[in-house]
């Protein structure tokens, strides 16, 4: 492509960074990524221009994208920029997600291209869509990125209004409440502190990898899944409900990423 390919996704236990990568190794040009993931990556808006490409991907949290995904992308401008947006959920579905992310993207000057909904391992445990993405997800992921480069390469410097539909409806899910529940610690903890360098909203004190502020847990999960001796997890009914029911539901199943272009 003639683009300048650019990565922005918000991917707190990697699944969704996974799946970018893919797609732009796919599309076969150098990249750049913006990790919104830490506080660090949402401290300035990002901006681009008419020779980018911008693949952004956000997980599906309650059918929508992430809360704090949602706000920084609320801030990103385009100026007729291409666009491929991407979703990855655990196995359950992506709802209105990849909606939301083509409404929020297109109406900041992004044209969309392509989207696509891909499966991810859930957060909440490794046993829905175990592994994925895995081989045949990225092979389908990089696929997808070189038929976006074909694409694109047809459509030539000046891109047409957008005209993308993917699936989902208005108005959306009510996507995913504030809980008040943080993950606990167990006594295996040996205070490495990989837990708190990967919180992406930073809930976790520095001072002491116990304490973890409830009132900043979003429940991603990721230092459940970094931890290296698996210290972490989240002990609270609720979550386990939804969990056994996660488990029961879609614990067997096999979806296919779905593809818009
Ligand atoms: C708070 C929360 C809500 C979620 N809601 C959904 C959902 O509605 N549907 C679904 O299929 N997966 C859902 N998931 C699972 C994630 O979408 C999935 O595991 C994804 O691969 C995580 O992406 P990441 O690895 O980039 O963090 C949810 C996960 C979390 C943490």
């Amino acid at each position: 492509v003639d683009r300048k390919v650019n990565l922005l996704y918000f991917s707190p236990t990697e699944t969704t960074a996974k799946i970018v990568k893919a797609v732009a190794q796919g599309i076969g040009a150098d990249f750049s990524v913006h990790d919104l993931t830490l506080p660090a990556g949402r401290e300035k808006a990002a901006a681009y221009g008419q020779n980018d490409l911008v693949i952004v991907g956000v997980p599906v949290y309650g059918g929508r994208v992430p809360a704090l995904a949602a706000d920084y992308l609320a801030n990103v401008k385009g100026d007729k920029t291409a666009a491929v947006f991407i979703a990855v959920y655990g196995n359950r579905h992506f709802d209105d997600a990849l909606l939301e992310l083509q409404t929020i993207m297109e109406g900041n000057g992004f044209t969309g291209i392509a989207a696509g909904a891909f499966i991810g391992e859930h957060s909440y445990t490794r046993k829905v869509a175990a592994g994925r993405p895995d081989e045949s997800d990225l092979a389908i992921a990089g696929d997808f990125g070189t038929r976006i480069a074909a694409k694109l390469t047809a459509l030539g410097s000046d891109l047409p209004a957008p005209t993308l539909a993917v699936e989902g409806k208005t108005p959306y899910k009510d996507g995913v409440k504030q809980m008040f529940i943080a993950p606990a610690t167990s006594v295996v903890c040996t205070e490495c502190g990989i837990c708190a360098d990967h919180c992406p909203t930073a809930a976790i004190s520095f001072d002491n990898f116990k304490d973890i502020d409830a009132a900043k847990c979003i429940l991603c999960c990721a230092c459940i899944k970094i931890c290296p001796v698996r210290a972490k997890s989240i002990k609270h009914p609720i979550i386990a409900d939804i969990t056994a029911n996660l488990i029961a539901k879609c614990g067997s199943v096999r979806n296919e990423p779905r593809l818009f272009i």
